[in-house]
């Protein structure tokens, strides 16, 4: 199948590559661009470990394809902290103890920004039902409600 290229504006930056149509945005990120912070866990849409936002909004990256995220402001894990200085909702996660392995912990994290900005953060049951998306196996959801409730203040 034949190649196609693509420009796509990743944290701030125009960022080209060259993929089939059918490469996913996860795929692109991961593989394409090395931009490994955005996780695969079930590449179909269950774990969330893949959120990223587009526009503002969190999408799960395993579901929408590259190409059609052209013209769009994607926002990575990676984009989050300003130089040296973590995202509140970064630090929020660290201070709460909001992850164990770290394996779900990019996915929660964007999912979190995404749950304040969005208005969905104002109590504890509200912010469970939005991040009922993200899985976590090693089972740290009260301690990353409570950095996302600390963060929407
Ligand atoms: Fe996308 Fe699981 S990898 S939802």
């Amino acid at each position: 199948e034949g190649v196609t290229g693509m420009t796509l504006k990743i944290n701030g930056t125009a960022r080209t590559l060259q993929a089939e149509p059918r490469v996913s945005l996860l795929d692109a990120l991961r593989e394409y661009l090395d931009l490994t912070g955005t996780k695969k866990g079930c590449d179909h849409g269950q774990c969330g470990a893949c959120t990223v936002l587009v526009d503002g909004r969190r999408v799960n990256s395993c579901l929408t394809l590259a190409v059609m995220n052209q013209g769009k402001e994607i926002t990575t894990i990676e984009g989050l902290a300003k130089g040296e200085e973590l995202h509140p909702m970064q630090q929020a996660f660290i201070k709460h103890d909001g992850f164990q392995c770290g394996y779900c912990t990019p996915g929660q994290i964007m999912s979190g920004v995404a749950c304040v900005q969005e208005g969905h953060a104002k109590t504890d049951d509200q912010c469970r039902e939005w991040m009922s998306g993200n899985l976590c196996r090693c089972g740290a959801y009260p301690n990353i409600v409570a950095a996302v409730r600390e963060v929407a203040g």
